[in-house]
């Protein structure tokens, strides 16, 4: 997820698909299972390539929610990957409005190497930001287990509308995982404040 340097508010109403028809909403995210608007048993039956017992024979423990978060080290990731850094009481002001923290914790130095999140309306709409993996840690699968157990969990709460910005480099990382670019033509757009005409 982009939008580098801000930790973006939700979208605007106006900028949201809800006008979108149901069937191409649930194409957004084309995950496996199918696409009842309210049941939980959606998230229960997302398939994790990785279980959680894994991850944390591995040395990874699987975090939900911001608590335990060491802010300074999330902060620390962002940097890493190439995310300026950013004030850290806007991070915790942005993680007090997000619906969905996901980390990896590792477990020998208790520092997070894996970090996504989204934001959302709790019920219909959600968009994931800050997706990052430590460097040191990057290509063993945890971006992956994070953006899967994000996804499951925003599906398990009926919550079928799931969008991102991908940087193009990365659109090969987030395809697998079930996300498609201009599904029947929709496309994203984002407020520009230079290019709004006067
Ligand atoms: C993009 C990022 C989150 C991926 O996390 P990761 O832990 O390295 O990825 P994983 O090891 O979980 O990879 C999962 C799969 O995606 C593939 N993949 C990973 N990065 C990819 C990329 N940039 N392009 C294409 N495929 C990619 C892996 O090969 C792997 O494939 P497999 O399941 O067939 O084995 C991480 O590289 C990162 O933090 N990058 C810098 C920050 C960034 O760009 N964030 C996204 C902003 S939009």
């Amino acid at each position: 997820m982009l939008l580098r340097g801000t930790i973006s508010a939700p979208l605007p109403p106006s900028l949201r698909l809800r006008q979108v028809p149901a069937r191409l909403l649930r194409r957004n995210v084309s995950v496996a299972t199918s696409s009842s608007s309210s049941s939980s048993s959606c998230g229960d039956d997302y398939p994790l390539s990785v279980s959680d017992a894994a991850l944390e024979s591995r040395g990874f423990l699987l975090r939900r929610g911001a608590e335990g978060l060491d802010l300074e080290e999330l902060n620390a990731v962002f940097a890493a990957v190439g995310f300026p850094r950013r004030n850290l009481e806007k991070i915790r002001v942005a993680l007090e409005h997000t619906e969905a923290v996901l980390w990896v914790e590792h477990r020998r130095t208790q520092r997070p190497v894996a970090f996504a999140r989204a934001t959302g309306d709790g019920v219909f709409n959600a968009i994931i930001w800050d997706v990052v993996v430590d460097p040191s840690f990057q290509g063993i699968g945890l971006g992956k287990a994070v953006i899967e157990r994000l996804l499951k969990d925003l599906l398990g709460k009926g919550i079928s509308n799931i969008a991102l910005y991908s940087e193009p480099r990365v659109l090969g990382f987030y395809r697998p995982l079930g996300f498609v670019a201009d599904p029947d033509g929709i496309r994203g757009m984002v407020y520009s404040k230079r290019l709004k005409k006067k």
